[in-house]
């Protein structure tokens, strides 16, 4: 969502600015732009549409050099995407340029203030009234005036500034949507991510809330709202710039699927003793609010949410522990009922979801205690949890979330075990299940060499215009993440049922058009799943099974089936995963589509 870039210093070259802005592409957009100080005056390039027809239609204009630059991907909020709302917006002397991800919420009555006053708007954006706010407060400092003008904003904002009469610096301030600064040879750098630092650094300052920054090459300094400096040491961050490009795969989804057994690997990494158990030294700060807690709430969106029912089914099994599972735009505006002895555990790969971040924050105020289950080190969640376990699956790019919803897994069925031991006894299963995970990393070189196989089946199915997905028990959650996954990347209509809610109403809708997608693992509830299926083969629905490796019972009531092997019946969620998303992967490209960047969504949902 948004992408912010900025670059100032020594010369550089325009394209040097606009390769970092392609890396930013993943976080989903529908409109680019760049603004550059070139001879004491402000240059503006903007397109409705991708990156490519930015480069293409400032052509050999790339090759400058230049000292000063910010460019900007938007994801459209306030005005439809077009190349006059598309940022950077400028102020009426059109020296200004800000670049913007968030929304502000008090736009309308700083619009009407600031047009009371004789600024004259071009734009639909909220995000202008900023421009006109520095604007009014530019005298000699552009680092005070942007302080000026964020004190009259309400709701969200990363923003980067640059003035033509100000050249040597950029000047960047957030409230409520990631921002990351950092050091480059001679230049200093800024931007929504780390992926489009790592060509130049590896260690980054996340800005907190309420914090700017003054940027003069490598030269950072930090303030607050007052005025006061602030001193924050850079965080090292552990990825390698080869991890953000696709190395030759052709879309970086298949990239990261077939990266899973390496993500798993590192997730498992020092987290269970040779004596088979689990270890989070991340939690030992939170082990008695572990020990004492009454109630698990989890809060999370999409893929995160999907994992977090996983964690709920397998936690619930081995503990006495209820846990409540919510979507969190839901969560944070439900009456919910969180004392000292509950605890939250906010699952988001990004860290910068804005609806977990509210959830966990009401948790807070109510007296919760908060871990975090991320995978990016120093993102805002990571800082206002009170722990944090890190995924470790490395950077994602591709927006559908793949290798980071295995980690997910992985960390979590540790978590589960971890809780079981604090508040009662390990469980004897438990030392099995963690065997099995130790080797999950080589079932999973297994079933992804299966990829061509899963492809042809995708072939088959590729123009149905619907799909059920069902299952039961901790097939439920696996049901629910296949159906996102064609969805999102595929715009099939996929949707997603409990298998025994079938006929109360959705079995209505099947019939020889509409194939059911079952996970029917080995597992307590395959019996139950198999009469769900044949219930569908009755209406004519051809069936997809996805199961246990040779089960002749459930080939027997299958158009096509699909295998994992045999495993603990609790990790079945985690071996079906990658199934699932071949599955949807092939399906999105047979059909023609880009499954990096499905329409209308974006890799990080920094708003409400
Ligand atoms: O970064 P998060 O895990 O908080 O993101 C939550 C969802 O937006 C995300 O899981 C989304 O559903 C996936 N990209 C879908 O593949």
């Amino acid at each position: 969502m948004c992408g912010i870039i900025g670059m100032v210093g020594e010369k550089y070259r325009l394209e040097a600015l606009i390769d970092g802005l392609k890396k930013l592409e993943y976080r989903g957009y529908d409109s680019a732009g760049v603004a550059y100080v070139e001879n004491g005056s402000l240059v503006l390039r903007k397109v409705r549409g991708r990156i490519n027809q930015l480069i293409e239609s400032m052509g050999e204009e790339l090759k400058k050099n230049i000292r000063v630059g910010i460019a900007h991907t938007r994801w459209a909020t306030h005005g439809e995407p077009n190349e006059i709302n598309a940022h950077p917006q400028t102020d009426c002397t059109g020296k200004l340029a800000v670049v913007h991800n968030g929304i502000i919420e008090n736009y309308r009555e700083l619009r009407e203030e600031l047009l009371s006053r004789g600024h004259v708007f071009v734009s639909e954006t909220d995000t202008e009234v900023i421009s006109h706010l520095v604007e009014e407060n530019f005298e000699e400092d552009l680092l005070e005036a942007v302080r000026a003008a964020v004190r009259s904003l309400d709701g969200a904002y990363a923003i980067a500034v640059s003035h033509a009469e100000r050249p040597e610096e950029l000047v960047v301030a957030r409230k409520g949507s990631p921002l990351v600064v950092g050091k480059g040879q001679g230049l200093g750098l800024l931007a929504s991510d780390i992926t489009p630092m790592l060509s130049y650094t590896r260690d980054v300052i996340f800005l907190s809330d309420g914090e700017i920054a003054r940027i003069r090459g490598s030269n950072i300094e930090i303030y607050d709202l007052e005025g006061n400096r602030v001193e924050k040491k850079a965080l090292h961050v552990d990825w390698d710039e080869t991890d953000a490009k696709k190395s030759g795969y052709k879309h970086f989804m298949l990239k990261e699927i077939m990266e899973e057994p390496e993500a798993v690997r590192r997730s498992l990494t020092n987290r269970i003793t040779s004596n088979r158990r689990v270890v989070f030294e991340e939690l030992e700060l939170v082990a008695p609010a572990i020990a004492s807690a009454r109630k698990v709430m989890v809060v999370a969106c999409g893929t995160s949410y999907h994992a977090g029912l996983v964690f709920k089914y397998f936690l619930e099994r081995f503990s006495d522990l209820d846990v409540e599972v919510d979507v969190a735009s839901e969560f944070r505006y439900r009456d919910i009922h969180v004392d000292k002895n509950t605890l939250v555990i906010a699952i988001s790969q990004s860290g910068e979801t804005a609806d977990t971040l509210q959830g966990v924050r009401l948790a807070k105020r109510k007296g919760g205690t908060v871990i975090a289950v991320c995978n990016v080190v120093g993102s805002t969640l990571t800082r206002e949890s009170d722990a944090t376990i890190l995924m470790m699956a490395g950077p994602e790019i591709g927006v559908a979330a793949t290798k980071t919803y295995v980690s997910q897994l992985v960390v979590l069925y540790l978590l589960a075990m971890y809780m079981t031991a604090k508040k009662s006894v390990w469980r004897e299963e438990f030392d099995e299940i963690l065997y099995q995970l130790a080797h999950i990393p080589e079932v999973f070189e297994g079933l992804l060499s299966r990829s061509e196989e899963i492809c042809k089946l995708a072939k088959k199915y590729q123009n149905y215009h619907h799909f059920m997905y069902i299952g039961r028990g901790l097939g439920v959650p696996t049901a629910m993440e296949g159906a996102l996954k064609l969805k999102e990347i595929s715009y099939i209509n996929a949707t997603a049922y409990q298998a025994g809610e079938l006929k109360h109403g959705p079995i209505a809708l099947l019939d020889e058009k509409f194939p059911v997608f079952a996970i029917a693992p080995r597992d307590r509830l395959f019996q139950k799943m198999k009469s769900n299926i044949m219930e569908s083969v009755a209406r004519g629905a051809p069936i997809i099974s996805l199961g246990t490796e040779g089960d002749r019972e459930l080939l027997e009531v299958s158009h096509d089936t699909l295998w994992v092997p045999k495993i603990d019946e609790n990790l079945y969620p985690l071996v079906m995963a990658p199934v699932i998303q071949l599955f949807a992967y092939h399906v999105s490209d047979l059909r023609g589509l880009d499954p990096d960047k499905p329409r209308n969504l974006a890799k990080s949902v920094t708003v409400e």
